[in-house]
Order: structure tokens, then C-alpha cells, then sequence
């Protein structure tokens, strides 16, 4: 069943047409990567999804329903939709525990995300608990944006670049989590990576992004495994 749906979505930013004919598809507990060179139009892809950057023409679906022109409140309360962006934006000047309960959403499912269960999938954040949000390690802030992004109980976490400038054993750490967080697959994940080692590791399925947001092909993980060479070239590394 599709969760996610994007269909010939065009975006703009002023006059520049940075989002020319996008479409693509998320099923219900896939684990899907948007991989692509700087500047292609990944993170604008899911600011359109967002309501951020608004389509000015083309449809976008979540769950079946026409969500083109929700604001982005509706998408994360109705569309059930966590963003974390590659900058995380942590509220500096309060604290961890007033990040996480800001977001807090309680939900009528049973499997509700609530501070007791963050705190013991992330001890580092208990321990942090009464600690400014932005004196945090930047493996730390990646840590209270997935956790501040789950007290919504989403069923879609959006993820722009969790690696981006973090230590390769942070980074090891992270990817660890987000796997427990999908492995039951009630959560959908939507990734933007350009570390293509995490991409594969996290998720199952690849859209190659090129220029103004064309998607060239999408491949499993074992397509991208089997031919690296296509994946190396297209990511320009
Ligand atoms: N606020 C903005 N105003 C004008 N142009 C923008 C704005 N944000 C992004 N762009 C332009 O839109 C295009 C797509 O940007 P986007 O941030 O979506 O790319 P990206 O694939 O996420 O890149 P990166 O890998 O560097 O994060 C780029 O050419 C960028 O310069
Ligand atoms: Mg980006």
C-alpha cells in the first residue's frame, strides 16, 4: 500500500525551477533513499512534501489523500509525518527535556512514543535531560531531533542527511538506532543521504536523483551493491 505518493510535483523557489517533474513512491513500511550530487533538489523534494515549499503543480498523496496544499501543521497532525532536517534545528536557550515535550503528540494507538520510552531508547538523553538543547554533540543533537521527531508518533520520519558532519562511529551509532526504530516496519522511512554506505545500510530501496529534481532509476540495495560503479558516478565521488 502506498503511503507516499509524488506525482510530476514542480517547485520553485522565486522564478528559479529548481523541481521539474518529480515522482515517486513510499509503500508502508519501506525504507526508502533519495541520493543525489549537492544541489539537485533533495531537500526541496521534502520541504515540498512538508507543505514548506508548497508544488506549485503536480499531487502529492500520503496515505491516499490529496495532501498538496495542507500546511505543514496538518501534514505532521494528520498526515502523522516527522521532518528532521539536516540542520536538526534544536530550540537553543531550553532543554533537552523541553525539546522532547514540545513535539509531544499523544496518539490513540497503543504504541505511543512518550519521554520514559525516549529517555531508555536514548540513555544519553536522560543523562542530558536538564542540559541546553544546544550545547549538545552534534551526534547528541542528531540523537534529540530523531527522539523529539518520534514524541509526534509518526508513521513517516523524514530524514534530510542524519550523517551530515558527524564522527564515522557517531554516525555508526545513529544508524544503529534508526535501524531498531524501522526494524518492525510500522515506521515508514523517507532518507536523504549523500553518504551512499548509510543510504544502502538503511534502506531498501534508492531513487537517483539527477539535476532539477529528475529521478534517473530507482534500485534495491542489492542493484546499487552490483553495480557501484553506477552509484559512484552518479554521486560524482
Ligand atoms: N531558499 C532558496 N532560495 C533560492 N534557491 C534555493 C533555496 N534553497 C535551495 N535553493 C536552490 O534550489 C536547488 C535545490 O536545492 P536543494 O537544497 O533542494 O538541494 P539538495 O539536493 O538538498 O542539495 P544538498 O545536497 O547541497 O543539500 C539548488 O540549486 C539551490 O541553490
Ligand atoms: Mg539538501
Amino acid at each position: 500500500m502506498r503511503i507516499l505518493e509524488l506525482d510530476n510535483i514542480h517547485a520553485y523557489y522565486g522564478d528559479s525551477h529548481v523541481i521539474q517533474g518529480l515522482s515517486l513512491y513510499v509503500d508502508k513500511g519501506e525504507a526508502v533513499s533519495i541520493i543525489g550530487r549537492n544541489g539537485v533538489g533533495k531537500t526541496t523534494t521534502l520541504r515540498s512534501i512538508m507543505g514548506l515549499t508548497p508544488p506549485a503543480q503536480g499531487t502529492i498523496k500520503i496515505n491516499g489523500e490529496d495532501s498538496t496544499k495542507w500546511t505543514t501543521n496538518k501534514v505532521v497532525t494528520k498526515g502523522h509525518v516527522a521532518y528532521i532536517p539536516a540542520e536538526r534545528h534544536i530550540f537553543p536557550g531550553v532543554t533537552v527535556e523541553e525539546n522532547l515535550r514540545i513535539a509531544e503528540r499523544k496518539s490513540k494507538k497503543n504504541d505511543q512514543w512518550n519521554l520514559d520510552l525516549i529517555y531508555n531508547k536514548f540513555p544519553i538523553l536522560a543523562e542530558r535531560r536538564k542540559q541546553d538543547g544546544a550545547t549538545l554533540s552534534g551526534g547528541e543533537q542528531q540523537m534529540l531531533a530523531i527522539g523529539r521527531g518520534l514524541m509526534s508518533n509518526p508513521s513517516i520520519m523524514i530524514l534530510d542527511e542524519p550523517s551530515q558532519g558527524l564522527a564515522p562511529l557517531i554516525v555508526e551509532t545513529v544508524v544503529d538506532t534508526i535501524k531498531q526504530l524501522c526494524k518492525d516496519q510500522t515506521l515508514t522511512l523517507i532518507l536523504v543521504e549523500q553518504n551512499y554506505h548509510v543510504a544502502m545500510d538503511l534502506a531498501s530501496r534508492h531513487y537517483l536523483m539527477e539535476i532539477k529534481g529528475k529521478i534517473a532509476c530507482d534500485m534495491s540495495s542489492q542493484e546499487c551493491q552490483e553495480d557501484l560503479d553506477k552509484l559512484i558516478k552518479h554521486l560524482g565521488v
